[in-house]
């Protein structure tokens, strides 16, 4: 039942956890692909350390050049301690970040929703957590992540400096700065910008070009700035506060995990990576789960899929203007989880744990269950 063109989506399942997670959400994109109305096609690609075991670089130019045709990319995570002590060059991590300086992704949505059925496998208070629904806008290309100079130096005395830059242009600022007012819009019209203009003054010049853009350009989105460290106080004293946040590279890192940890798992967290319109119309997108390759426990079959699944719903949302079927596939994670079928991450007493792919399949017979009911409601059967 094919209506639409097909689609093409880039696989880089990467290191640890990684290609468990992806293997479960391509069953996923194949279920939608047979079910509703738009053709997937999926390739993969090497990224990472797997790509530096196999070609001596955590990002070959067949990835790269792979990754540039796609419509959109589904990545699932890079690193490990195997490859801990390799130079900063080729560490995976470079992989992921060359993608992004590749590509453009400027922009990085980390939502953090707070499932009810999850509210209890926070380690913070349920009547803290419960309904939590944030949207956490992180700049991805610059900061202290690309600044120069950078590096390590030996001093004449022997002894060593090193050294990051934290920068920030004004254009990359309005750029982020717009993104955030723009979902804020669509969202509850709020947005808080953090920096820590109290002590640098790049994150100064953030602090008045947000303004600028607020005041200019989204006089109805009301905007409040925070420092850093206090964002971080009130993420986990009472986050609900918050609708849309917007910061810079390093800062939305940390708070990002730190939002991560409210919803009860690292596991569920998905994300968007979204760079600018080309003048072909396309928006260059790679969409990965926040939590990190988990070495501990990959190849173990127990790592938990939906963070990476949801990845996959916020790319048919943005990349494929699929809203229905976003919605979809959240109601079918929403429902498994109700029923109380858990991954060993939020298992909680009286829950079935599962394993990843147990809780891929659980997800599937959910999505099964509710097109049949969606059918017979148009049928009237
Ligand atoms: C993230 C990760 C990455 C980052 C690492 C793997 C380079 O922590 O996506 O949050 O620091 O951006
Ligand atoms: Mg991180």
């Amino acid at each position: 039942m094919s209506t639409a063109a097909p689609a093409h989506i880039l696989l880089l399942p990467g290191d640890g956890i990684g290609p468990e997670v992806v293997a479960e959400t391509t069953k996923i994109i194949d279920w939608f692909s047979k079910n509703r109305g738009k053709t997937f096609t999926t390739s993969s690609a090497l990224v990472g350390g797997s790509a530096y075991d196999e070609t001596g670089n955590p990002l070959p130019p067949e990835t790269l050049e792979a990754a540039h045709k796609a419509d959109a990319i589904l990545l699932g995570a890079v690193g490990g301690t195997k490859w801990e002590s390799l130079d900063y060059s080729v560490r995976p991590e470079r992989g992921l970040l060359g993608l992004r300086k590749e590509l453009q992704l400027f922009a990085n949505l980390r939502p953090a929703i707070c499932f009810p059925a999850l509210a209890k496998a926070s380690t913070l208070k349920p009547e803290v957590v419960a309904g939590l629904d944030i949207m956490i806008i992180r700049e991805l290309t610059g900061d202290i992540y690309f600044g120069t100079p950078r590096g390590v130096e030996t001093l004449p005395d022997g002894t060593r400096r090193g050294i990051n830059t934290m920068v920030y242009t004004t254009p990359e600022v309005h750029r982020i700065a717009r993104v955030a007012f723009d979902l804020a819009g669509k969202r509850n019209g709020r947005v808080c910008s953090v920096d820590k203009a109290n002590v640098l003054e790049s994150t100064e010049m953030w602090r008045e070009e947000v303004q600028k853009i607020g005041d200019t350009e989204y006089p109805n989105i009301a905007l409040s700035h925070m420092y850093v460290d206090n964002a971080a106080m009130q993420l986990v004293r009472n986050p609900r506060q918050f609708d849309v946040m917007v910061t810079g590279n390093i800062f939305g890192d940390i708070l990002s995990d730190c939002a991560a940890m409210l919803t009860g798992s690292l596991g569920m967290l998905p994300s968007a990576s979204l760079g600018a319109k080309d003048a072909n119309g396309k928006i260059p997108a790679l969409y990965e789960p926040v939590h990190g390759s988990a070495p501990d426990i990959a190849g173990k079959g127990v790592a938990n899929p939906i963070a990476t699944i949801l990845s996959f719903a916020m790319m048919l949302r943005y990349s494929f203007g699929r809203g229905a079927c976003a919605d979809l596939l959240e109601t079918a994670v929403t429902e498994v989880l109700e029923s109380g079928i858990r991954t060993a991450d939020i298992v909680e007493e009286g829950s079935r744990k599962v394993g990843t792919a147990e809780m891929g399949a659980a997800i599937i017979a959910r999505l099964q269950a509710l097109a049949a009911q969606d059918q017979s409601l148009k049928t009237g059967s």
